[in-house]
């Protein structure tokens, strides 16, 4: 019979693990228990805390259905997300950067042509969005396809919108020969990460704030290269330095150029200013 003190728990945790099977399993689990033991001796955490920790995890729990994930939620604001993200996607220079994915990914968008109007009715200034899809070495990539998805000019997604039924802001484009390809849209603005639950009330605890910098999303890939899930942020928006998700990579950091009303570079005319942004894409090979 052990006699358990704070010196030797750990330990007697850890040796129940002698006869699990899974050898990754086995590492995992003795990391997390490592790390939980050391942390709980650290803070010396008292009764009422743990039983807080415990109360805040089934929140986040509870807080969770088919269309909302608190603890991805929880994951991105404590910058796990974009830490596994770094560790499973490390590139070689000049591949664009992959970021935090976020929970308003829909699949199955609309396949749209060229300079297709993915913003739709939605309320927002006009952007053209157009570039590159190459590989490392700066050739074109034909048949790549680009998933793109973003706020209005409100800062809501589609899908958070009441009801929610009609899609917006969202597509799918497929390069032709010369790589190329280009929407209309209208430009992002920065937005609050969901703060109605427990995650809301722990940034408001730890005195931050629950913005994302205006962003496009956009899922690239090509027939023989790795994907990619990343962002086109747009050029000084006051967030840039203070993601709430920690997402942010310079290399993602487009200039959003103004322009008055005029011909645009679909070969149209716009009656009202509007912006354009160029972002090529760089793809390594699987
Ligand atoms: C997003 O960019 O859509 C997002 C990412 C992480 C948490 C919440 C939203
Ligand atoms: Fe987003």
């Amino acid at each position: 019979m052990g006699n358990m003190t704070e010196q030797n728990l750990a330990n007697a945790v850890l040796e129940k693990l002698e006869g699990a099977k899974d050898p990754r399993f086995k590492q995992v689990m003795t990391s997390l228990i490592k790390h939980l033991h050391a942390f709980v001796r650290e803070t010396e955490l008292t009764e009422a805390e743990w039983l807080t920790g415990i109360q805040f995890l089934t929140a986040t729990g509870k807080k969770c259905d088919d269309k909302r994930q608190e603890y991805i939620l929880l994951s991105d604001t404590l910058g796990v997300s974009m830490l596994v993200d770094a560790i499973n996607h490390r590139k070689p220079g000049g591949a664009t950067e992959t970021t935090v994915l976020g929970p308003f990914y829909v699949s199955g968008a609309k396949d749209m042509p060229l300079w297709a109007d993915i913003a739709g009715d939605a309320p927002g200034e006009p952007a053209y969005v157009s570039g590159r899809v190459l590989d490392v070495g700066g050739k074109p990539i034909p048949g790549a396809v680009l998933d793109v998805w973003q706020t209005d000019g409100e800062g809501f997604y589609d899908v958070q919108r009441p009801g929610g039924n009609e899609q917006y802001a969202r597509g799918r484009f497929t390069t032709g020969a010369d790589g190329r390809y280009g929407f209309r849209t209208v430009k992002p603005v920065s937005y609050p990460v969901p703060t109605d639950g427990p995650v809301g009330k722990m940034l408001l605890g730890m005195g931050r704030h629950p913005y994302r910098p205006a962003h496009v999303h956009v899922i690239a890939t090509a027939p023989g290269y790795d994907r990619v899930a990343t962002h086109m942020f747009v050029e000084g928006d006051e967030y840039l330095d203070s993601d709430a998700v920690f997402g942010v990579k310079h290399s993602l950091v487009v200039d959003f150029k103004d322009h008055p009303a005029g011909p645009t570079p679909d070969g149209g005319k716009s009656a009202a200013p509007f912006y354009t942004a160029e972002f090529d894409f760089r793809l390594v090979r699987a």
